[in-house]
């Protein structure tokens, strides 16, 4: 297994960050769609791929616990790199939070989740009224409401902010940051 080097990366990592980058920015779009337009159709597909991305997040923090981040392609100043860091972080670990609290929020609030038609978690309908449902544990599931929307909001923020990022790097630095993640070799000046 090749690890990244600081003119080439890995194919893990291209291919793990692609993969979690455009289920993260669908699930993301899905997830503000569908609780603004109450469309609950979406629910089911989305709470599905929500935890299919995990297995991916998983396989994503292992690679980068054993392979370690990314060298800078460039020479750029220290607020820069910290800057970079923190939205990195904020990325990593709210791909963690989101999936964590999705499940906390749906399996702890009674509605049960499914992964398509596997049943991982089971509804719990109220005897009194069996169109409604009662939550399993009702502090866990508001806990996990709250970090899903609050963290939801804030990688909507630092995605933009990544995404300013690469092209600035691609169009005005004009440095391979982008191109290597695209799977090229390049030139490293730092
Ligand atoms: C990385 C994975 C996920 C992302 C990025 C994501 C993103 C979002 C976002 C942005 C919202 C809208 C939040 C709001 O406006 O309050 C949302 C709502 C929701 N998500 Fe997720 N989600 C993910 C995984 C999951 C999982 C695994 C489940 C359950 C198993 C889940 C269940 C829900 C539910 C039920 C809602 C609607 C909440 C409501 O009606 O207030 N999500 N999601
Ligand atoms: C919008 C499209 C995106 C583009 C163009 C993009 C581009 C890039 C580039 C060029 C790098 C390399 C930075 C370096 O060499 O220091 C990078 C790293 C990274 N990106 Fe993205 N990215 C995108 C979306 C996302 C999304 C949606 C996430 C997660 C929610 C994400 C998470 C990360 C993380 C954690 C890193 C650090 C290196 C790693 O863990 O692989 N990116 N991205």
């Amino acid at each position: 297994m090749t690890l990244d080097s600081p003119t080439r990366l890995s194919p893990n990592t291209i291919a793990l960050h692609w993969i979690v980058a455009l289920m993260m920015i669908g699930l993301l779009a899905v997830g503000v769609y569908m609780t603004e337009n109450g469309v609950y159709a979406l629910y089911p597909w989305h709470k599905s791929l929500g935890v299919l991305i995990a297995l991916f997040v998983v396989l994503r923090v292992a690679w980068r616990m054993l392979n370690g981040w990314p060298k800078a392609v460039g020479d750029y100043t220290s607020i820069e790199k910290r800057l970079a860091k923190i939205v990195h972080w904020v990325l990593i670990v709210g791909t963690v939070l989101m999936p964590i609290s999705g499940v906390m929020m749906s399996g702890m609030g009674g509605h049960g989740v499914s992964f398509f038609n596997l049943e991982l978690i089971a509804p719990n309908p109220d005897p009194a009224n069996p169109q409604e449902v009662l939550p399993l544990n009702a502090t866990l599931a508001q806990i996990g409401h709250l970090v899903h929307g609050w963290v939801g909001y804030l990688l909507i923020g630092a995605i933009v902010l990544h995404l300013v990022g690469a092209l600035k790097h691609h169009l005005i630095d004009r440095d391979g940051t982008l191109r290597r993640m695209l799977g090229n070799e390049v030139e490293v000046t730092s």
